[in-house]
């Protein structure tokens, strides 16, 4: 561990699976609340995060939608959006595909476009300032219905050319993937690309679906493949993506001890995992904490952070000649 640290920390990275509500730090969710004179349930940042105590994901989700509440105008969404982008320049991120909830901001009456202004003016700012490049993916809330989806669909179309994609998150069990068949049909034929949370708490099945009726690009987590050896052959054989979040596993109780994290067996087994953070506001790390978290617990080797760093450059929505540059830097560095 001595020098898998360092080794990880100048990796050059590609992060696919953080959600931007989720980087909300409690120290900014004070400062946002006093701003826009909300008075939160907490007396002070250490009461936050002792409340980060989660037995499963709705414990975490109900805390979640909670906190985002303080984010009000667009400064306060590019706020966000610029503290997460420090991060990633100060752990060596270089591109970076994040989720957007925009149901948890427009059920509370903020416009749609405060929330996508904001981001995306912190995105290209990230660009200009860091050399970080970005992708911007919109999820549907599944505990909410059909219908509130296709809406929300219908208030992305005109900003098309500032979402890459469309996504799928909140509460799994009970809310599969094919209660959203329709909307994802649309969204495809309106050119979004598709990945959507599959696999975390819920079945294989969800993740079948996730490739069957949704038609993802990638499956965010997925662990729950490696139950089904049909489906991991699947996996395999289309080189189709995890992104994988062992701090959010381990928060979240979907694995109980990072020492029995699937992670190093998922590789194993040739599929194409990847390390994300998730929403590491709440989950108590960013990228380097879930690299560093996981190759101590499951003795991971130079050769494995690198083939996970490649296959985060592979999956992501780049273009061919933009992975390839980047490609090259992880290469280099593991000539180095
Ligand atoms: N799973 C489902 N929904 C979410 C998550 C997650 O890990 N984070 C934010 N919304
Ligand atoms: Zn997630």
């Amino acid at each position: 561990m001595v020098e898998i640290a360092p080794f990880i920390e100048k990796l050059p990275k590609v992060e696919l699976h953080l959600h931007i509500e989720g980087s909300l730090e409690p120290e900014l969710m004070f400062s946002l609340a006093q701003r826009n004179k909300i008075k939160l349930p907490f007396k002070s940042v250490e009461e936050v995060r002792k409340a980060y105590d989660f037995s499963n994901l709705q414990d975490f989700l109900d805390i979640y939608y909670q906190g985002m509440g303080v984010l009000q105008t667009e400064q306060d969404f590019y706020d966000l959006t610029w503290a997460y982008l420090e991060k990633c320049a100060a752990q060596n991120v270089i591109h970076t595909e994040i989720f957007f909830d925009p149901q948890g901001h427009t059920g509370r009456g903020i416009k749609f476009e405060t929330v996508l202004n904001g981001i995306t003016r912190a995105l290209d700012d990230g660009k200009k300032k860091f050399g970080i490049s970005s992708g911007l993916i919109m999820c549907f809330l599944r505990h909410l219905s059909e219908e509130a989806a296709f809406k929300t669909l219908e208030q992305a179309i005109p900003y098309k050319s500032r979402i890459i994609g469309v996504g799928l998150d909140s509460s799994e069990k009970g809310h599969p993937p094919s209660k959203f068949a329709r909307v994802f049909a649309k969204a495809r034929t309106e050119g979004f690309l598709i990945v959507a949370h599959a696999g975390e708490e819920g079945p294989p099945e969800y993740v079948w679906e996730a490739l069957d009726v949704l038609k993802v690009n990638r499956i965010d987590h997925g662990n729950r493949s490696l139950e089904d050896t049909a489906l991991v052959a699947r996996l395999v054989k289309e080189g189709m993506a995890l992104t994988v979040c062992p701090l959010s596993n381990l928060k979240l109780c979907v694995v109980r001890d990072m020492r029995n994290h699937p992670l190093k067996k998922m590789l194993e087994l040739g599929l194409k995992a990847t390390v994300n953070s998730d929403d590491p506001a709440y989950f108590g790390g960013y990228m380097n904490d879930n690299y560093k978290a996981v190759a101590k617990a499951l003795n991971l080797e130079k050769s494995h952070l690198l083939t996970l760093a490649r296959n985060s450059v592979e999956a992501s929505f780049l273009t061919d000649a933009e992975k390839s540059v980047l490609l090259q830097k992880v290469n280099a560095y593991g000539r180095s």
